[in-house]
C-alpha cells in the first residue's frame, strides 16, 4: 500500500476503538516503526480513543506522517465536543479517575509516546495530541 500523509477515522461505537487501533498499527508499521514502538504507539492510541468513547460519546482520531529535521515521526490527535477536563494537570495524575478506572490512561500514554498535548476546556470538549519520533 503506498501511505498517504494523513487520514482520520471516528470514533463513536466502541468497535470504532479497534478499528482505530488496527489502523494505528497499519499506519506505524507502514512508517517505520518496529514492532515494539509500533506496540507503544497502539496502546497509547487504545487508551485516548477509549476516552473519547467513553467521556465524550464519541469524536475522531486524526493522524498524520510527520517529517522534520530529517525526522520521521507519527502523530495522532483524539479530539471530541464532550465535557471537557476542567483540571488537566489533576486528570494527568496517576490513579486520578472520574469514570471509575484505574486513572492509568493518559498518564500511561504520556508515558509511551515522546510528546502529548491538552488542550481542554469545560464545555467545549477536548484534544489530546501525542506524537512519536522513529528512533
Ligand atoms: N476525552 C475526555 N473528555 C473528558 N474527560 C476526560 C477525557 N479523557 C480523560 N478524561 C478525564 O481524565 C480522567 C483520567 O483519564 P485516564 O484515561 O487517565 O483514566 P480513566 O479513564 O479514568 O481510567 P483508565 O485507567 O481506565 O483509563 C478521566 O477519569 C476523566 O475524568
Ligand atoms: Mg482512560
Amino acid at each position: 500500500m503506498t501511505l498517504q500523509e494523513c487520514g482520520e477515522i471516528e470514533i463513536n461505537v466502541e468497535h470504532d476503538i479497534a478499528i482505530a487501533r488496527r489502523a494505528v498499527r497499519d499506519i506505524a508499521a507502514e512508517l517505520g516503526f518496529g514492532v515494539t514502538e509500533t506496540a507503544r504507539i497502539v496502546t497509547a492510541a487504545s487508551e485516548l480513543g477509549r476516552n473519547v468513547h467513553k467521556y465524550a460519546g464519541g469524536g475522531v482520531m486524526r493522524w498524520r506522517a510527520l517529517n522534520k529535521n530529517e525526522r520521521n515521526g507519527l502523530e495522532l490527535s483524539f479530539e471530541d465536543h464532550g465535557p471537557g477536563i476542567a483540571d488537566v494537570d489533576e486528570a494527568m495524575r496517576e490513579g486520578h479517575t472520574t469514570g471509575g478506572g484505574l486513572g492509568m490512561g493518559l498518564p500511561g500514554a504520556k508515558r509511551l509516546m515522546d510528546e502529548m498535548e491538552i488542550n481542554s476546556a469545560p464545555g467545549t470538549g477536548t484534544t489530546v495530541i501525542v506524537r512519536k519520533w522513529r528512533r
